[in-house]
């Protein structure tokens, strides 16, 4: 796996939307995995930035989300399909009907689980996928203990991941208690895979991920299986990190 530490969140944002931006330019019909969560907020803004003043074309870009929450509607503030209208797609030119979210209002869940799994088949697959990582490894709402082969499905989250989406809601007991997922083994056929993570509370789950033994216990240290992957960490997430990793270059990070 390729590791790039940043000396910021910014710089982080920035160099993994430079990559994103390159795979766009090179593949203008790319499918696009996406993800959700605070830390992609300031990469999405970058790309904003790039289509608005570099002129990154989306019009021919689809793209799958990561997850969903079950039982609240896309038009909750907290959904995931409104937060990638909001943070992203309200913002390019990017043709709504090409981005998929599943449904957390689905009458049959599982078939909403299959028939995403299919679409992603039929589309030819995720080129890039973004990641965040939870506090407890997870990836996508993969848990802890989550098989590396799981597909799509109907997931429960840990209480830690309650907690820390509490902070998105009045609440923790508004935060719903279970998720449509993408599994490990939908995430793991992405051709390219790009984590992102910021800050000391994300240090401990990196470096597991990275220098520690893949473990179905940490999802995230799955993706060392994965041919072409990159993890790109700001100093805060990378401070367990016991090897030293490379820094962004000019080439790929637009802030040097
Ligand atoms: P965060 O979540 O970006 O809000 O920290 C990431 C995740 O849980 O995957």
């Amino acid at each position: 796996m390729k590791v790039i530490v940043c000396k910021s969140s910014d710089e982080m944002s920035k160099a993994a939307a430079r990559i994103f931006a390159e795979r766009i330019k090179k593949k203008p019909n790319i499918i696009l995995g996406l993800a959700t969560g605070g830390t992609p907020v300031k990469m999405y803004k970058e790309l904003i930035r790039i289509h608005k003043e570099e002129g990154l074309d989306f019009s021919n870009v689809r793209s799958f989300n990561l997850d969903e929450y079950l039982g609240i509607t896309s038009e909750h503030d907290q959904s995931y399909r409104y937060f990638m209208n909001t943070n992203l797609f309200d913002h390019i030119n990017i043709n709504k009907a090409n981005t998929h979210v599943l449904s957390g209002v689905a009458k049959d869940p599982a078939a909403e689980c299959k028939a995403y799994e299919e679409a992603i088949k039929k589309a030819g697959g995720i080129d890039i996928q973004l990641l965040g990582i939870g506090g407890n490894g997870h990836i996508a709402f993969n848990e802890p203990g989550s098989a590396k082969d799981s597909r799509t499905r109907v997931v429960d989250l840990t209480k830690t991941t309650i907690e820390d989406n509490a902070r998105f809601f009045k609440s923790a007991n508004e935060v719903p208690k279970q998720a449509l997922s993408m599994g490990n083994g939908t995430i793991l056929e992405a051709k390219e895979i790009v984590l992102i993570a910021d800050k000391t509370s994300k240090a401990d789950a990196i470096a597991k991920s990275i220098e520690g033994s893949p473990t179905e216990q940490v999802p995230a240290s799955l993706l060392q299986a994965h041919k072409n992957t990159t993890f790109v960490v700001d100093k805060d997430a990378a401070s367990n990190l016991k090897k030293q990793y490379e820094a962004p270059t000019s080439g790929c990070c637009g802030c040097k």
